[in-house]
């Protein structure tokens, strides 16, 4: 049977209040704390940044409280400027890039959480084992049948032109984890971050595995669990549209169909 609620062991508490700083520039963050070992229920902590003290973007603040308020927050950074997708997490009840949404974006405490509907490895880091598992099943990688060139793959700047929107993609579950279809089937559906990145590939003028690509894809649940709710594309931090995509694949299906 589907389960609706929450199991009580994963249900938040309220957690620590830790100290104000004295100055008249603090926000307020409320951020989801958990340690699957500890067997304690997640919490939601209480911390104040001095934002006079501190650089102009939610990363920048939780840094902050790593450096100096509590050095246990565990976070997961790398590149501070949207390009490694490590820092996503949801902020102010919305998927997004902790490094490229400014404090200033938001009114009153900010409330941070893990990519939902993930399993948490420890407090804002989700287990994304599946995810990578998932790409990795589409074969992100060009597959060729002809012999090699003796130098590179040529490709006409109209047929480039093709990958924008979709070279683009960082690959940092924002989507994935905003789709329901995602959070109720992410064992079997692909979800959007994949399948955008499936259809890079379907399009790729140099790829000559399209009928073997599209045939993994025809499945019930790998591709068509998308119903085209559209969370993913209003998610997306680095402005890309899974959902046309996936609605692209959904066209090569019925075209090589017909
Ligand atoms: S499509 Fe956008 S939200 Fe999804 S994984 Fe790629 S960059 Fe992230
Ligand atoms: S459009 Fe499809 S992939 Fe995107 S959120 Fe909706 S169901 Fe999920
Ligand atoms: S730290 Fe790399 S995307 Fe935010």
């Amino acid at each position: 049977m589907v389960q609706l609620t929450l199991p009580k062991n994963s249900q938040p508490k309220k957690g620590k209040t830790w100290p104000k700083p004295s100055g008249s520039n603090v926000r307020e963050f409320h951020i989801y704390r958990y340690d699957p070992d500890s067997g304690d229920n997640p919490r939601i902590d209480t911390y104040f940044v001095d934002l006079d003290d501190c650089g102009p973007m939610v990363l920048d603040a939780l840094l902050y409280i790593k450096d100096k308020v509590d050095p246990t927050l565990t976070l997961r950074r790398s590149c501070r400027e949207g390009i490694c997708g490590s820092c996503a997490m949801n902020i102010g009840g919305l998927n997004t890039l902790a490094c490229t949404k400014g404090i200033d974006e938001f009114k009153g405490p900010i409330n941070v959480y893990p990519l939902p509907h993930m399993p948490v490895v420890k407090d804002l880091v989700p287990d994304l084992t599946n995810f990578y598992a998932q790409h990795r099943s589409i074969k992100p990688w060009l597959q060729t049948k002809t012999p090699e060139p003796r130098t590179e793959w040529l490709q006409a700047r109209e047929d480039r032109e093709k990958l924008d929107g979709l070279y683009e993609c960082i690959l940092c579950a924002c989507c994935s984890t905003s789709c329901p279809s995602y959070w109720w089937n992410g064992d079997r559906y692909l979800g959007p971050a994949v399948l955008l990145q499936a259809y890079r590939w379907l399009i790729d003028s140099r790829d000559e595995a399209t009928g073997e690509r599209l045939d993994d894809l025809e499945d019930p649940f790998r591709l068509y669990r998308c119903h085209t709710i559209m969370n993913c594309t209003n998610t997306c931090p680095k402005g890309l549209n899974p959902a046309k995509a996936i609605g692209e694949i959904k066209k090569m299906m019925v075209e090589r169909a017909v």
